[in-house]
């Protein structure tokens, strides 16, 4: 089974995506909430690639599945190394992510999508969960993402995550944060249920003038790293690795590492 998907080769569906996402209103897309708080983290779309090539060793011609890509930050720079990439995204960002990549000449399929439904043969070299992109849903759908993530590599190839955790969002992340990105407002306001282990953000964009454009409420499941490692093996993989920070040193998180990496592998033998 193929997940519902709108495929197009990248430089077919460019035309259409300027037509329907001026460059301008780029934060009116879903996702574009992303895009907007991560827009000054672009930088980290190279350390990410930087840390994926030296860690996992791929070889050029790589094949990489890249779970909810958002624009592609770390998708384009791994395709503009030579690496063979397929970006999946449920929101229309993927076709900003088009756009972009048009620009830089790098050539990767983004693909629309949900995660939930996503099949492939094992072809991939790598899968990739970066960024926040694992915790979206129940428990038991999280699992199932990552097995059926982990079904699209090739036995022996890799799935990575790339998360904060949660200690580091309860000790920095609840509460307000504003910040001015290309003149738009963005306010983020952060809970945390104790109960279900889920942060919250309710997310508004607003003009210089503090008109409200846009608002999204987001849910994600913070787990601790042990939880982590568990759901991956639930999931039928085996944890290869854990890094943080993006150092290519294995190491657990302390609590001031903002992000953390683990490296899992798909068994050579069985699923
Ligand atoms: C936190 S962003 C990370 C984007 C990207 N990996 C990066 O590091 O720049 C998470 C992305 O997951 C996508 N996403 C959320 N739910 C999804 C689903 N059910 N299927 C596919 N993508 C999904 C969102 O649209 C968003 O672009």
């Amino acid at each position: 089974m193929r997940a519902r998907v709108t495929s197009r080769p990248t430089g077919a569906a460019s035309s259409r995506a300027r037509r329907k996402v001026p460059a301008d209103e780029w934060w009116r897309t879903e996702g574009g909430f992303f895009l907007l708080s991560e827009a000054h983290r672009a930088q980290e779309g190279p350390l990410a690639a930087e840390f994926l090539v030296k860690v996992l060793r791929l070889p050029p011609g790589s094949r990489i599945l890249d779970v909810g890509c958002g624009w592609g930050r770390v998708g384009v720079e791994l395709a503009q190394q030579g690496h063979r990439v397929v970006g999946l995204d449920c929101s229309r960002v993927v076709r900003l992510g088009r756009m972009i990549a048009e620009q830089r000449g790098a050539h990767l399929e983004l693909v629309r999508g949900d995660m939930r439904r996503w099949a492939s043969p094992p072809v991939f070299d790598a899968a990739l969960l970066w960024g926040m992109s694992f915790g979206y849903f129940s428990d038991r759908v999280n699992v199932e993402v990552l097995r059926r993530v982990g079904s699209s590599v090739k036995p022996g190839g890799y799935v990575v995550l790339d998360l904060h955790h949660r200690d580091w969002y309860l000790a920095n992340y609840l509460g307000e944060h504003v910040d001015l990105v290309q003149g738009k407002v963005s306010h983020d306001e952060a809970t945390f249920d104790v109960a279900s282990g889920r942060l919250q953000v309710l997310s508004t964009v607003a003009d210089g003038q503090g008109k409200v454009l846009a608002r999204q409420y987001h849910s994600f499941r913070e787990y601790t790293v042990e939880e982590t490692l568990q759901a991956v093996r639930s999931a039928g993989l085996e944890v290869s690795a854990i890094y943080a920070g993006l150092s290519s040193r294995p190491r657990p998180p302390g609590p001031a590492d903002s992000s953390w990496q683990l490296v899992a592998r798909r068994r050579r033998s069985g699923r």
